[in-house]
């Protein structure tokens, strides 16, 4: 499973990359606008930090101006890809990237439907939003089974990013499921580490090492 991170903070990122699991980052136009910086002047600087996949999302809604935008973002770095909102002209302008060899993201994603509609057109990844669909008391995870089994159905390609993970159980659940990547805010990534029993056990076992060597 490739382990992305949600995330504009460079901060966020530049730890992260230290510790040698993150594969490739996504971001998204509130994230960047947390940021309170341009787009192109913050994936710029993550390309410069993480050597994987950076997912740039478009702000235009028609497909005409989602590629002119692509086209702009797809300059900054040869491992960006371009991030498009589930709707027609999203899926219009995937397939012509797809088919211009310009790697997408297909964002928004809340239904198995919706992401048969990605795989058709070719989509590099399909990000079902786990987290929103589990706030309005729907199953986010059952979404990600769903995908996985229409995909593999018909041998598509377009791999599974499980996205809006919220918590450590969505990774374990969404990598049970079968998901191919899943990106997560920075705090989810560090929790993955903790578990009370490999401090514990750490701790005497270092404790154990310092009084035999008195
Ligand atoms: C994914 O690419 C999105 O940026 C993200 O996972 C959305 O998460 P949220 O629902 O926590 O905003």
């Amino acid at each position: 499973m490739q382990f992305f991170i949600d995330t504009g903070d460079i901060k966020e990122i530049t730890e992260a990359s230290k510790w040698g699991i993150v594969d490739g980052v996504t971001t998204n136009p509130s994230l960047i606008a947390s940021t309170g910086r341009k787009q192109e002047d913050v994936i710029k600087e993550i390309a410069q930090i993480i050597d994987g996949p950076i997912s740039a999302e478009v702000i235009a809604t028609d497909k005409e101006n989602m590629l002119k935008e692509a086209q702009e973002l797809v300059k900054i770095h040869e491992n960006i890809v371009i991030k498009l909102p589930l709707t027609m002209d999203g899926i219009a302008a995937c397939k012509f990237l797809t088919d211009n060899n310009i790697k997408t993201n297909v964002t928004l994603c809340f239904s198995s439907n919706q992401a048969l509609l990605a795989a058709k057109a070719g989509a590099t990844y399909i990000s079902p939003f786990i987290g929103r669909l589990d706030d309005i008391g729907h199953d986010g995870m059952a979404l990600i089974e769903e995908i996985r089994n229409v995909y593999d159905n018909y041998g598509y390609m377009t791999e599974i990013l499980a996205a809006s993970i919220r918590h450590p159980t969505h990774v374990r659940d969404a990598s049970f499921l079968g998901a191919d990547v899943a990106t997560m805010p920075f705090k989810v990534l560090k929790s993955l580490y903790a578990h009370p029993l490999t401090e514990n056990g750490l701790e005497k076992f270092l404790s154990d090492h310092q009084k035999a060597n008195k």
